[in-house]
């Protein structure tokens, strides 16, 4: 796990850029794991500003949300298949067949979890998963409890997270109890997981998944198993890091040519 503190969101969100820009342009047909939330806004800023100013191209690009909520409408705005268009693909040139979700309106929930686990495969699994992480130490919506090595399936929300996430409807009632998400151990597949944070809110779960044990009771520290994990976090979100120097240090020298 490389912990990479920077001074603010811009700045993460031109890192995570760069190495997303990296593999577009060498593997074109690069997929990757699309994340919701505010936390990869600026990621998805800073690849559109890139499109339009740079010509950066994903026409053959592939992405793959990583959650979804149970009982939104089609087309409803929050739901994330809606999101991840409005906030990124939709500002650049993937073409919408490339753009896949886990359906939470399926009929049969179960299979449409099975379907979405086979269409990765067949994608030739994640390159690059964008990570956000939750309050309480969720990755997508594995909340805390989640299995280390469960699969795309059906979840019910943690209070916390539905609090976390009223923010984004009109009262809390409508916030659904139900979600379907990767699993940890879906997520623990992508080749390469680049989780950011910033804020002094997500402090204590940065510190909890990063310095503290492995446990399903804070889903994002499974990422301490992966072999290349990449943390970008602000001071905010790092100030509760005991090893905070040390990561400093060691991204301070790094190595040029090792990249992100
Ligand atoms: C949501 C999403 C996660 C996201 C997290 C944090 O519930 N399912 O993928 O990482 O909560 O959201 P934010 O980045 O807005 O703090």
């Amino acid at each position: 796990m490389e912990v990479i503190i920077l001074p603010s969101s811009k700045e993460i969100g031109a890192l995570a850029a760069d190495a997303i820009e990296e593999l577009v342009r060498t593997k074109p047909a690069a997929v990757l794991g699309l994340a919701t939330g505010s936390s990869p806004l600026p990621i998805y800023d800073e690849l559109a500003r890139r499109h339009d100013q740079d010509g950066l191209s994903f026409t053959q690009a592939h992405g793959f949300a990583l959650d979804e909520y149970v009982g939104l409408p089609v087309g409803h705005p929050e739901s994330y298949r809606e999101v991840i268009r409005r906030e990124f693909t939709n500002r650049v040139d993937v073409a919408p067949d490339n753009v896949h979700g886990p359906d939470g309106s399926a009929a049969d929930i179960q299979a449409a979890c099975l379907g979405y686990e086979e269409a990765i495969k067949a994608a030739g699994g994640v390159d690059l998963q964008i990570l956000g992480v939750g309050t309480n130490g969720h990755i997508g919506f594995n909340e805390p409890g989640s299995s280390l090595a469960s699969r795309t399936r059906i979840k019910t929300l943690a209070d916390q997270t539905r609090q976390d996430n009223a923010r984004f409807f009109d009262t809390i009632d409508q916030v659904p109890h139900h979600v379907v998400t990767q699993g940890l151990g879906t997520i623990m597949a992508a080749r390469h997981v680049v989780l950011v944070a910033f804020g002094a809110g997500k402090a204590a779960a940065v510190r909890d998944f990063v310095e503290g044990p492995v446990t399903a009771s804070c889903p994002a520290s499974v990422l301490q198993f992966h072999p290349h994990a990449t943390i970008l976090v602000d001071e905010a979100a790092a100030a509760q890091l005991a090893g905070a120097a040390t990561y400093r240090h060691a991204y301070d020298n790094k190595p040029e040519w090792q990249g992100l």
